[in-house]
């Protein structure tokens, strides 16, 4: 993980006007948080839709807390780990314009402290197989650790994340219902690059040839929105013409109701899709209307 400002070991830096307190240690952020607090999980690189989410909760709240922490168990091996972008200076910039309180860089022996193998999991079920858990069978399991460990160790009133990892946002909510952790989970709107591509860190992996042809994904949304008056059928079938058109065989693209199960006609949705652009693989998905005659996706 990339280095922070320099600091004293196990000592937290001191507040100065406007800049977040980092801490690395469990016993530094138990001292840093009191009041109301608010959490942000991050993996760093920040962008406009993670600065959305820390204004959000920013009224809600007398301690902001943001993490900052790459974590290794949602990573499959070969999958971008060591890739990933680390602009840790940066990050603790952009949180200091949004008024974050508290920045959590821990190292992965603080979030680990069994080691990665000896780890207890949190298994996310059924709902962790299905769409991203297929092409990433382990993701949700290391997402769901982390989150957890995250919550016990900063113990917020409220956590924010985003609808953009729509799939991520439900089971972080079920996880919090089912396993009583007294945290309410708030979802943050996507936040969209002018042409529509929703903000990624992982966008910054688009050749300028991909980052052209990436805006497929989201006007094949805009389509399928559209569609929906006439059912879960038709939007698909829009969307799935936009996305055809520029040569993209989407790894899913799919109409559920908002908590990921069947569409019902006449009631809200969601659109889903993820497609892959060159080696990187993109993901989004909106709200939907659905007009009469949905038939299952
Ligand atoms: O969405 C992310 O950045 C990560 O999956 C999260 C929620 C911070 C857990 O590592």
């Amino acid at each position: 993980m990339a280095e922070g400002p320099t600091l004293g070991v196990g000592t937290a830096d001191t507040a100065t006007a406007g800049r977040p307190i980092i801490v690395r240690t469990r016993e530094e952020l138990a001292a840093a948080t009191s009041g109301t607090v608010a959490l942000v999980p991050t993996m760093g690189a920040l962008h406009a839709g993670h600065l959305s989410l820390m204004e959000h909760v920013r009224p809600l709240a007398d301690t902001v807390v943001t993490s900052i922490f790459v974590n290794p168990t949602q990573f499959a091996p070969g999958e971008d780990f060591d890739e990933y972008p680390r602009t840790f200076d940066t990050d603790v910039a952009k949180c200091a314009e949004v008024g974050v309180d508290v920045v959590f860089a821990p190292t992965v022996d603080v979030m680990y402290p069994s080691g990665l193998d000896g780890t207890v999991r949190v298994d996310p079920g059924p709902m962790g197989r299905i769409l991203e858990g297929e092409t990433r069978p382990i993701m949700f399991q290391g997402v769901l650790t982390v989150v957890a460990k995250l919550f016990g160790l900063v113990r917020p009133d409220f956590a924010i994340f985003g609808e953009k990892d729509y799939q991520q946002l439900t089971l972080i909510r079920l996880m919090a219902e089912e396993l009583c952790l007294g945290v309410q989970v708030l979802g943050g709107a996507t936040v969209r690059e002018a042409d529509g591509l929703a903000m990624s860190s992982r966008n910054t992996y688009l050749s300028s040839e991909e980052r052209a042809l990436a805006t497929a994904v989201s006007d094949a949304l805009n389509a399928g929105a559209a569609g929906a008056a006439n059912g879960a059928d038709a939007a698909l079938a829009a969307a799935r013409s936009v996305l055809t058109g520029r040569g993209i065989e989407p790894d899913y693209l799919v109409v559920t109701d908002p908590h990921l199960g069947e569409p019902r006609p006449g009631e809200e949705g969601r659109m889903l899709v993820a497609a892959r652009i060159g080696t990187t693989r993109l993901l989004d998905n909106v709200a939907v209307h659905l007009g009469g005659g949905a038939g299952p996706h």
